[in-house]
């Protein structure tokens, strides 16, 4: 939630700001703004509304050139969405700017701090108070080198809650100084052609992968600065010096663009292949082993576990609901799932010997963190399903399993989920394999099939235009209802998630058994259904259930879209339209039955004229509880 761009070096800071606030823009899009620091003063920029506006008001009041700016695309928790609320914020004396990811907590006793002094707030967000605070700590601090720094650490000391905070001061122009708390902050450092050293931070490395992979992951409670000419150099709250970790970012800047696709979430979509490919290689040995290396618990711990939670929010967590059946069903371990901002206010019982697998694309959600600590504060073990290397989630873990999706940017989280839905398959089979729950065939067995899926993948998005055909006729319906049984329910729940989240529409996900308790009353003439039909394998015919699911829908008056896997003719009487995907064992099947559900929301919202890319009130990365 909101990105953070900060740039100090030799190019026109104003451009790579703004470069890197185009490519966060992703993480919020209320509002955005721009400061920089030219001639001893601080000029800013900052229009309510997408980036584009705030670029427009640029091309008609340029800001100065300069060599340090700091930048923020919003994503609004405290004021509206206005040009006021909108940051940098600058403090009264105009010496500091301020921008800000996260909520200042006890922001109402420091904002009536300040206000006792005379200072007059100009806007309603909480981050305000730090700019003024920032400029008084200033004021206070020793002469010489560091003293925005130390100013900072003093500031921080005194807020509550999460927040990542940037500074830049009109007496040191050629310093940035910044600080982290439970919200998302990277410092990158490279140098131009000729040599010449410069520094960037960013909410992630999205933010300057145009210009350097060499990153620096910073811990919690930790401030830093960067200046032209002394560098780097990290401390901790109290001004102890710390070691951040340095990391070279394995995404390239093509990857962070929309390559000739009309959406980021298109793309992402037709990545799916690759992205499933990259999240199993080198993770399924020669001989049909599981080779999990970088899971850091040992073969006793692995053992020793009796109870899973599954903790992920949104669409992360409808991976957890797939992770359950197939991990369950292949260790005989029970399974919990639940969503991360209701996880720790119940009072779970956990233990050293429960598992709490965390799914988080970004790694960055703060729900799921928090989720994270309560669970290591309890004595579980935590293991993390993550895309983002180097954030806050696998480094707070016990062990780590990263995805292989690569950037995803469009808000609707597609190739994101189908990884976290492979790597909880990896992890299913990994602990069966290390407790012996499985016999070395029957594993090997398993492995081929999910060698299969990146093909299977492939073969549904060659096939998708009838469903883009069909997306065009739905685009005025009120409400789209979604139907699975098994591993087809959390199917139905991820593609009604996607319409909601990308179309406006009103789409509900259903268990299929659970409709004639309820829901059923719903359905009317021509409501379109959506359905996903089990294989006719499965087991103790589910597959049959569904297929009279259909019927009753039908019977209702309902228009059915019928999900059915090659050669399934059971379905094809009841089907208004019909959607063909590739033969897949029962537990692997959502990799394939959820593209199509992907592809209809995108074409949806595409057709209602919508920006399937940032959805209205969303952000990508919700770094707020
Ligand atoms: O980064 P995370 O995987 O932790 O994000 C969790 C959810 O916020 C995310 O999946 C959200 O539901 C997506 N917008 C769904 O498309």
């Amino acid at each position: 939630m909101c990105g953070i761009v900060g740039y100090v070096g030799p190019q026109d800071a104003r451009d790579v700001v703004l470069e890197g606030l185009r490519r966060l823009e992703y993480r919020g899009y209320d509002s955005a703004g721009i400061a920089v620091l030219a001639d001893g003063s601080l000029a800013t920029a900052k229009k309510a509304g997408k980036l584009a506006n705030l670029e427009k008001v640029l091309a008609e009041t340029p800001l100065p050139s300069a060599t340090t700016a700091i930048g923020h695309t919003r994503w609004a928790t405290h004021g509206g969405p206005t040009d006021r609320n909108a940051h940098p914020h600058v403090s009264a004396d105009g010496s500091v700017a301020v921008i800000h990811n996260g909520i200042i907590e006890n922001f109402a006793s420091l904002r009536a701090e300040c206000e006792a002094t005379g200072i007059e707030f100009l806007s309603e967000t909480d981050t305000e108070v730090a700019a003024h605070l920032l400029a008084a700590a200033y004021r206070e601090a020793p002469e010489g080198e560091g003293r925005l720094a130390e100013a900072m650490r003093a500031v921080c000391r005194r807020l509550e809650g999460a927040f990542t905070l940037v500074a830049t001061h009109v007496a040191e122009p050629d310093t940035l100084v910044a600080a982290r708390r439970s919200s998302p902050l990277v410092v990158g450092s490279g140098r131009t052609a000729d040599g010449t050293a410069e520094y960037f931070l960013g909410s992630d490395v999205a933010a300057f992968i145009g210009h350097t992979r060499n990153a620096l992951e910073l811990g919690q409670d930790q401030v830093v600065e960067i200046d032209r000419t002394r560098g780097v150099s990290v401390t901790d709250f109290g001004g102890a010096a710390a070691e951040p970790v340095a990391y070279t970012v394995d995404w390239d800047a093509a990857a962070a663009e929309k390559g000739g696709y009309g959406w980021f979430m298109l793309k992402e979509i037709a990545e799916q292949p690759q992205a499933v490919a990259d999240t199993l290689l080198g993770r399924l040995g020669a001989h049909g082993e599981l080779v999990l290396d970088e899971v850091r618990l040992s073969d006793q711990e692995l053992r020793d576990i009796d109870k899973i939670f599954v903790v992920a929010c949104g669409t992360a967590y409808h991976a957890g609901l797939i992770a359950k059946y197939a991990i369950e069903h292949w260790t005989r371990i029970p399974v919990e799932v639940e969503v991360a901002s209701e996880f720790r206010y119940r009072d779970p019982v956990l233990d050293r010997s429960t598992l709490v697998v965390v799914i988080s694309q970004s790694g960055e959600t703060m729900d799921t963190l928090m989720a994270l600590r309560h669970a290591r504060d309890q004595k579980a073990r935590v293991l993390a399903i993550c895309n983002a290397n180097g954030s806050t989630i696998p480094r707070e873990s016990d062990a780590v399993l990263y995805t292989h999706a690569g950037p995803e940017i469009a808000v609707a989280s597609t190739k994101g989920f189908l990884t976290q839905v492979v790597a909880c398959y990896l992890v299913g089979l990994f602990l069966a394999q290390v407790r012996g729950m499985k016999f070395e065939d029957e594993v090997a067995s398993i492995v081929e099939d999910l060698r299969k899926l990146p093909d299977a993948v492939a073969q549904v998005l060659a096939e998708m235009e009838p469903v883009r055909e069909l997306a065009r006729s739905l685009a005025d319906a009120d409400t789209i209802l979604f139907l699975g049984r098994h591993v087809g329910f959390p199917v139905a729940l991820e593609g009604a998630l996607k319409l909601k989240e990308l179309a406006y529409i009103h789409a509900e996900g259903f268990a299929a058994g659970e409709l004639k308790h309820g829901p059923i009353a719903l359905i009317d003439q021509g409501t379109p259904v959506v359905v996903v039909v089990p294989s006719p394998r499965s087991r103790e015919s589910v597959h049959g259930k569904v297929v009279s699911n259909i019927q009753e829908v039908r019977a209702r008056g309902a228009l059915t879209i019928v999900i059915a896997e090659e050669g399934d003719e059971d379905v094809v009487p009841y089907a208004d339209h019909l959607i063909r995907v590739p033969r897949t064992p029962t537990l692997l099947a959502p990799v394939v039955t959820t593209v199509p559900l992907q592809v209809l929301a995108c074409e949806i919202a595409d057709t209602r004229g919508l920006d399937v890319d940032q959805p209205r009130n969303l952000a990508k990365s919700v770094t707020v509880e």
